[in-house]
């Protein structure tokens, strides 16, 4: 190594890059301490704390304000003693640049106006406003100011930035909300396969859009101080291997190129996936996110080697007595082996009625049975 790039590493290490965070370094299957630990929807309804900022604001307050959104994910990692700290903000965020109007109806989840099911629908999306998205960056900064001294153990936090994945946020715009069949969106996938026929150019373009949009939304991030990204591909499960190798791979391995060469690994995480993993680890994600129904191990088998995989406890578990609950941690860790590249993670989201204390033990479970 030349003098300078040595200098140039060195400072890279002082500054806080990838070697001082046992998160990023489990992300790159480098040796760690022990098994770095996070939540998904870790600062969610669960949570007091959150509950009480959302007695004042809607949650797209919350996500648009960096100060409340910064404050919401800084307590919530605190509070757990967790190794990352995932950003508070919404897959949905980047309808609005798009044109896609959208709110969050209680109990209901997600509802789009006017759901996108045409090709003059997919014609009309902008990609030229993602600009307007600028305030996640702007909340990623202030965690990353909060955490940039390292914690006691000398560990720096993870900093992790979020986008959803093509087919995901395709299919919430074309279904309209949450959905059981996917009917509209596989239409559109289908219409596809019939060269020249109505529509058939819809769905390649509305993964053309996505793609753009969300690899400039993760820029942002990366560039507001994001030290990995996470790709959530929830409803990857209502595929077939077919249809998501013919329809999904080629957009969804885009984005996570386009992703990687802004120098930060990639988490790539969908549910219901077990038949799916050996094509989901095509995309090159440095990490596979494991979701709580296959065992870890045989999770980690399908994905093959040279990739880290994240996961995997039933986040139901969470309400289990004392002993069942650290049995089922202790079993995660078995699994995984101590092998380098392994996250401690839920195998879904935190649901609104967890106990925290229980997801506070289950921090504390992981480090110490994971210490090498
Ligand atoms: O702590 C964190 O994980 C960060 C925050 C976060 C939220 N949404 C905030 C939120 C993250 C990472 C997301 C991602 C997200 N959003 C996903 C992927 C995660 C997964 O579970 O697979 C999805 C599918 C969405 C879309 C979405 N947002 C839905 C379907 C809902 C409604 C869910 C419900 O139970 O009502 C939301 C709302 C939402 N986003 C909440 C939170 C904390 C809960 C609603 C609220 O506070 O009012």
């Amino acid at each position: 190594m030349s003098e300078t790039a040595e200098t140039i590493a060195l400072s890279a290490n002082e500054l806080g890059g990838v070697g001082s965070s046992r998160f990023v370094r489990a992300c790159l299957r480098q040796p760690v301490d022990r098994t770095p630990v996070w939540f998904l929807r870790q600062a969610g309804r669960y949570m007091p704390e959150y509950m009480a900022v959302r007695k004042h604001h809607s949650l797209l307050e919350i996500c648009r304000t960096p100060a409340i959104a910064a404050e919401v994910t800084i307590t919530a990692a605190e509070r757990l003693g967790v190794d990352a700290a995932i950003i508070f903000a919404d897959l949905l965020l980047p309808f609005t640049p798009m044109g896609v109007d959208f709110e969050f109806v209680a109990g209901e989840g997600p509802q789009v106006r006017t759901p996108v099911r045409t090709l003059t629908h997919v014609e009309a999306l902008q990609t030229d406003r993602v600009g307007e998205l600028g305030y996640v960056g702007e909340s990623i900064s202030r965690v990353v100011s909060h955490f940039s001294a390292p914690r006691a153990d000398g560990d720096q936090l993870g900093i992790i930035g979020f986008c959803g994945a093509p087919f995901t946020l395709a299919s919430y715009m074309i279904e309209g909300g949450s959905s059981r069949n996917y009917i509209h969106t596989k239409k559109m996938m289908y219409a596809s396969g019939v060269s020249g026929g109505v529509d058939s150019t819809a769905w390649p373009l509305l993964m053309e859009k996505l793609v753009e949009v969300l690899a400039e939304f993760a820029t942002q991030q990366v560039e507001g101080g994001a030290d990995v990204v996470q790709i959530f591909d929830s409803w990857a499960g209502a595929l077939s291997v077919e249809d998501y190798r013919e329809f999904c791979l080629g957009p969804t391995t885009e984005l996570v190129k386009r992703v990687q060469a802004l120098g930060v690994p990639v988490i790539y995480f969908g549910v219901d996936t077990a038949s799916l993993l050996p094509a989901m680890r095509e995309t090159g994600a440095d990490v596979i996110g494991l979701d709580w129904r296959t065992p870890l191990a045989e999770g980690w088998k399908a994905v093959g080697p040279g990739c880290a995989v994240q996961g995997n406890l039933d986040p139901i578990a969470l309400f289990a007595p004392e002993e069942v609950l650290k049995a089922r941690v202790a079993e995660v860790l078995r699994q995984a082996a101590g092998r380098n590249g392994h996250i401690f993670n839920l195998g879904h989201g935190i649901v609104p009625e967890t106990p925290v204390e229980n997801v506070i033990r289950v921090v504390e479970w992981v480090k110490e049975m994971s210490r090498r």
